[in-house]
């Protein structure tokens, strides 16, 4: 995907969030300024470890998100329960693909660790173009999560 300003971006965030380690700040200031920034991203929002196997609604740009994603449903429940980045190509061939927007058509989430290597919450951002996401897009937004959110409990917010 990468676009011009895309590294530039990352490190706006990083500025933004400098020396700031509340969870609801960090995350609604990135779903903010990568939804403003990258043409293409069109919801992008956290979704919160709120109790065992349970993603709730966190700060989001974009359309209505659902309010809860059990970890056996979806994307983000996929994330969360196998720890590892989602990118989907193509939502419709994803087995339990939530669909909040119809014109959702590929997807990366990431999911988010505490210092015990729990999930915590996950990053899921939407595309209404398909196959948007590539892993150098996952590994550098990866690297910025973890260092801006480093240091959160497992149930945070
Ligand atoms: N894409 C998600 C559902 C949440 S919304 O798209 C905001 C999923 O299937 O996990």
């Amino acid at each position: 995907m990468m676009q011009k300003n895309y590294t530039e971006t990352l490190d706006e965030v990083r500025a933004l969030c400098a020396g700031e380690d509340d969870p609801v700040a960090l995350m609604a200031t990135v779903s903010c300024h990568l939804y403003r920034q990258i043409d293409g991203f069109d919801w992008v929002g956290f979704y919160r470890v709120v109790s065992d196997g349970v993603l709730k609604i966190g700060p989001y740009q974009g359309g209505h998100g659902c309010l809860v994603i059990p970890f056996d449903r979806g994307v983000c429940g996929a994330a969360a329960r196998l720890k590892q980045i989602q990118i989907v190509d193509d939502v419709d061939q994803f087995e339990g693909h939530i669909a909040c927007a119809a014109s959702t058509k590929s997807e990366l989430v990431i999911p988010l660790f505490n210092a015990a290597g729990e999930v915590f919450a996950v990053l899921d951002i939407d595309s209404d173009r398909p196959a948007f996401f590539d892993q150098q897009d996952a590994d550098l937004l990866d690297r910025l999560l973890r260092e801006i959110f480093s240091g959160q409990s497992a149930y945070a917010v």
